[in-house]
């Protein structure tokens, strides 16, 4: 069945969506804040705050046509790296966006929910996360999961202590161990593998973004900055997707 979710502007032309091939978990590298600012002649802050506007355009966009997981990347084990006022400003940036839009998410019933090493971030924000997420937390549309002071490979090696000292303590086996059992134990353990990575601003790289879970993702790719992206860009990501093949290391279905 294919359900026309959307006129393409300026022409008339449309995209049409497979209703029953929608991506159950979508992932976004929201980059190119800082070359978006530039290219304007403005301060990389500008870009952030833009980037920030744009979010809650795609969290309703991907809402809309059934993604049930979204999970962006906000801010990276490695962008501890940039100068300090940059990163201060960030988290200020983090701090904005929730307290202005988390009513607006909730009346949508976007359920939020962050990954990320969370302690690692101050009291005020942690506070303000557990707030957000306990208020949405019976929402049952979209979940949003934001990846702050998230790193792919973070995210694996306290797994991996975690289920070490299991096993120290005798409360798991070395035999329970298993592909499934490391993907219910990651941040992301509800959503999974991700079906398909969206990264703009011409970066071809996964920056350490859900090492495990992209391992059989569809990547898409768009020249856009993350701040001019748009529901329209979502929409063409979605129907890239719905031509892809996904063999999982199979053979083509006949
Ligand atoms: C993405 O934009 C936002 C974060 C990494 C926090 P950038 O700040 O990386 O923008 P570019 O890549 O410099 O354009
Ligand atoms: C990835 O972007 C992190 C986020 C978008 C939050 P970066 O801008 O940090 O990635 P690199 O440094 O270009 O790989
Ligand atoms: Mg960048």
């Amino acid at each position: 069945m294919l359900k026309t979710l959307f006129k393409r502007k300026p022409s008339s032309e449309t995209i049409s969506l497979e209703a029953q091939n929608i991506p159950r978990h979508v992932a976004i590298i929201m980059d190119g804040n800082g070359r978006w600012a530039k290219q304007r002649g403005l301060p990389r802050f500008m870009g952030h705050r833009a980037g920030a506007d744009v979010l809650k355009q795609i969290v309703l966009g991907a809402d809309e046509i059934g993604i049930k997981a979204l999970t962006v990347y906000g801010f990276s084990t490695e962008n501890w790296k940039r100068p300090e006022q940059e990163v201060s400003l960030l988290m200020e940036l983090i701090k904005e966006y929730l307290q202005k839009n988390i009513s607006h998410m909730h009346e949508h019933n976007v359920r939020i929910r962050f990954i990320g090493y969370i302690q690692g971030l101050s009291q005020e924000l942690q506070d303000i996360i557990a707030d957000a997420e306990s208020l949405t937390k019976n929402n049952t549309g979209l979940t949003l999961q934001l990846a702050i002071n998230y790193g792919g490979r973070d995210e694996i090696v306290r797994t991996m202590r975690i289920m070490a000292q299991s096993v120290v303590d005798g409360t798991l086996t070395i035999d329970d161990i298993t592909e499934d059992y490391v993907t219910s134990h990651l941040f992301t353990k509800e959503f999974g593998d991700v079906d398909l990575l969206i990264r703009p601003s011409r970066d071809y790289r996964i920056s350490n973004f859900l090492l495990w879970q992209l391992a059989y993702a569809e990547f898409w790719f768009t020249d856009l900055h993350w701040p001019d992206f748009t529901k329209e860009t979502l929409l063409e990501a979605v129907a890239a997707y719905q031509h892809r093949e996904r063999r999982f290391g199979g053979l083509q279905e006949e």
